[in-house]
């Protein structure tokens, strides 16, 4: 977090806080949302997984009144506020459990641990990786919308009018390329050169997006991993508030994505593509919103997965934090992500549209 200070993080969350009729939207603005992503989406997908990239177990979801939580998150995910911002009265349902006609008003494929790259996040165990989320995962949704609409034109149609949200690199990052004890990629690859071989892969998996009907989809950039407590805990900051240099070579992916994003909407036909901007999203003074503690997390994290210890009680004062674990920030700042990603508070915040434009246009 910059130590600028704005005032606009602020008026944004007191709008919410003050306004609470406005969470309410009367109609759904789209008739489906789906998600693609890693933990800041996962609402329940790796719950069966063999994996330690788990959050159904306490004190994740303390403030989200569901049994077993599966939020990374002390309350709701960025999915769910943009769910709940949209009109959709229900939370989208995770792949893995999604049944029925439900499946028309969306699908959550979000996994905690994966990446671009298949095996990014293996060293934590079994994870839906982008590719598994789009050519299989996917697939069978849409299957299963024909043959509830029995009819392809309709089909596809359908599928044109939903959003689609996608939050995909981190784990490229924290589970791959900066854990050379289990990832060569550091040696391969220049930062430059990574950003670009990830990119080449992300613009690749877009167009399949786009090739399987959507036409309307909010890609989030990667946010500032140098400033998570991991990170902190791991590297010396020089006197920063965060590991510049992970900020940096981060940065590397998200200018590589914003022209990508562009000529995505130049070179397909129909093609509304954004770009959700994290770094303007995340700049600013978060004492402005009453948060006072950014380098450390709520809850009681395991020293070497730094998620969540079982069981153990966590922080009281959760809105003064950024982070909830070591990785994963709290509900508040999920509320300040979707808060922008859905009304951009500064025209940063989404390139070329924010969600509320892209579903309108
Ligand atoms: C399929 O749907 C399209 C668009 O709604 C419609 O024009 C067409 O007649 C339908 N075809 C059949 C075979 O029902
Ligand atoms: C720390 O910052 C100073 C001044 O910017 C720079 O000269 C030095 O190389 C940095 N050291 C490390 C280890 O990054
Ligand atoms: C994203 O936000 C940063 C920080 O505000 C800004 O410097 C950058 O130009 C923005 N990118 C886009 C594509 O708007
Ligand atoms: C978007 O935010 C502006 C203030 O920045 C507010 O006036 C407007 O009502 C918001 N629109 C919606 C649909 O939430």
């Amino acid at each position: 977090m910059a130590p600028k200070v704005t005032k606009w993080i602020l008026l944004a969350i007191l709008s919410f806080v003050m306004k609470p009729e406005i969470l309410i939207q009367g109609q759904q603005q789209v008739p489906c949302l789906f998600f693609m992503g890693d933990s800041q989406f996962d609402n329940g997908n790796n719950n069966a997984l063999l994996t330690t990239a788990k959050a159904n177990y306490q004190p994740y979801g303390i403030d989200y009144p569901d049994f077993p939580p599966s939020r990374f998150s002390n309350g709701r995910n960025i999915a769910d506020f943009i769910a709940q911002f949209l009109g959709f009265a229900q939370p989208i349902p995770p792949f893995a459990t999604a049944r029925g006609s439900e499946i028309l008003k969306g699908v959550n494929y979000a996994s905690g641990a994966a990446g671009i790259l298949d095996e990014s996040g293996r060293q934590l165990g079994d994870r839906i990786s982008l590719n598994k989320q789009l050519l299989i995962n996917h697939q069978i949704t849409i299957s299963r919308i024909a043959l509830s609409l029995r009819n392809r034109t309709k089909v596809n149609e359908y599928l044109s009018k939903c959003l689609y949200a996608v939050n995909m690199g981190s784990n490229d990052y924290i589970n791959n390329y900066l854990l050379p004890q289990y990832y060569p990629t550091s040696v391969l690859y220049t930062p430059d050169r990574f950003a670009e071989f990830l990119i080449r892969r992300f613009s690749g998996q877009l167009r399949i997006l786009y090739n399987s009907g959507a036409r309307k989809v909010a890609v989030f950039g990667i946010g500032l991993l140098g400033c998570l407590p991991q990170e902190l805990a791991r590297f010396p900051t020089n006197g920063s508030a965060c590991v510049d240099s992970i900020n940096n070579i981060v940065q590397l992916f998200n200018d590589r994505l914003v022209t990508l994003i562009g000529n995505l909407n130049t070179n397909l036909p129909g093609a509304q593509f954004t770009y959700i901007n994290i770094t303007s999203i995340s700049s600013g003074d978060p004492t402005a919103i009453g948060i006072r503690v950014v380098n450390a997390p709520c809850c009681i994290v395991s020293a070497t997965t730094g998620q969540c210890v079982p069981n153990q009680v966590p922080c009281s004062n959760r809105n003064e934090y950024v982070f909830w674990d070591n990785f994963h920030p709290t509900e508040i700042v999920n509320l300040v992500t979707a808060t922008r990603a859905y009304n951009a508070t500064v025209p940063s915040d989404a390139y070329p549209v924010d969600i509320l434009r892209l579903v309108q246009q």
